[in-house]
């Protein structure tokens, strides 16, 4: 068994003033990644005045999309080389982090180009990176992955690298003013995350530290956060309390997916997002209870510990949950076979799983998860 992540995690109210010191050590010339309104709350001021406190020349790049695609990255590296930065730091959601990881990595040396997004090289040293997350899912902010999208595979995936952040800002008080599907659909992100750690094959004794505690805050928050969501108010109006307590239950589902990886849940959801346009946290969500189903009838009692850590009762009380508040997503029944096929030969991902299973048993995942179409 093993522990380790090299972040310098910081999780508090004026994070960013507070550690001002801690951020501006990373280097001379900062090259800030961000969403075009990823940093509105105010994140994306706060890093602006520490850096111009610290004489810290800056530029920043905005044109971060949803589910970065290689292009972007590679189009925000040119621009960081062109202004000579030596350290990065990304704000938002997972997409700006998960970009300025493989800014971090394509603007580390002039002579790479788009096709180290697709084969790894050797002896490449990525510039340091700084995250202050600004959404309640990705956790990315202590994860070394970044998954970006590829549309040559029509699809999303890690690139190979892996790029741990220096130091990790972490302040609730960037969720005020979130959309509310936003920080639902975010959520649920963490959510898969904290239960397929607990589930993956690389779960032990003590990276369940991680995963066991987040999805008891997670149940803790549901009852609070989906109640309100089924009131009849306008916007999701949440404590200062509870949008610090939901950045600790996403940073903690990263700590735990740092140590695991995810699973299939997230596996099967990229194509759904890529061919789909659903978003992440949903795409995850909709296959949870299923994905559970198959462990359960291998080991029954890991996820009796995640229903209750959750506070359901069974599985399938969990999944009519996540049905009442995620809704279904619909599907061809050629599009599901597709999907499967596509898992069916995903070994590393299968790996993930700790039971062998059955190409039935995949099926069965995507037509107890989706609304199957002629
Ligand atoms: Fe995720």
């Amino acid at each position: 068994m093993k522990l380790f992540n090299p972040v310098k995690l910081f999780i508090e109210h004026d994070c960013i003033s507070n550690h001002a010191s801690d951020l501006c050590v990373l280097g001379s010339r900062a090259f800030i990644v961000t969403g075009r309104s990823s940093a509105s709350n105010g994140s994306l001021a706060d890093v602006c005045s520490v850096l111009e406190a610290g004489g810290i020349p800056y530029a920043i790049f905005n044109a971060v999309e949803e589910n970065p695609s290689v292009e972007t990255c590679v189009q925000a590296a040119k621009e960081s080389l062109a202004f000579q930065a030596d350290f990065v730091i990304g704000i938002g959601g997972g997409s700006p982090l998960d970009a300025a990881k493989a800014v971090c990595v394509l603007a580390s040396d002039a002579a790479l180009d788009e096709s180290c997004m697709y084969e790894k090289l050797p002896g490449i040293t990525p510039l340091p990176l700084a995250a202050v997350p600004t959404t309640c899912g990705t956790g990315s902010e202590v994860t070394p992955n970044g998954v970006l999208t590829y549309h040559r595979f029509h699809t999303k995936s890690s690139m190979p690298y892996t790029v741990f952040t220096a130091i990790a800002l972490v302040d609730g008080k960037y969720l005020a003013g979130a959309p509310e599907s936003l920080l639902i659909n975010t959520s649920v992100d963490a959510l898969a995350h904290l239960i397929e750690s607990y589930l993956s094959a690389k779960a032990d004794s003590l990276n369940r530290m991680y995963s066991s505690y987040g999805l008891q805050l997670w149940g803790i928050l549901k009852d609070t956060l989906f109640a309100r969501e089924a009131s009849e108010e306008e916007g999701l109006h949440i404590t200062a309390a509870m949008a610090q307590q939901l950045m600790l239950t996403s940073t903690i589902g990263g700590l735990a997916i740092s140590h695991t990886g995810t699973s299939l849940p997230h596996a099967m959801s990229y194509g759904l997002t890529y061919e789909k346009g659903i978003p992440h946290g949903k795409a995850c969500g909709i296959f949870l209870a299923a994905y559970m189903e198959q462990y359960a009838r291998r080991n029954p009692s890991d996820t009796e510990d995640v229903c209750f850590f959750l506070g359901f009762d069974s599985i399938e009380e969990f999944g009519q949950w996540i049905t009442d508040h995620l809704g279904t997503v619909s599907i061809t029944k050629a599009e599901a076979a597709a999907f499967a096929e596509g898992l069916a030969q995903n070994t590393g991902k299968l790996a993930t799983f700790p039971f062998a299973l059955e190409y039935a048993d995949i099926q069965e995942m995507y037509t107890k998860s989706l609304k199957i179409t002629e």
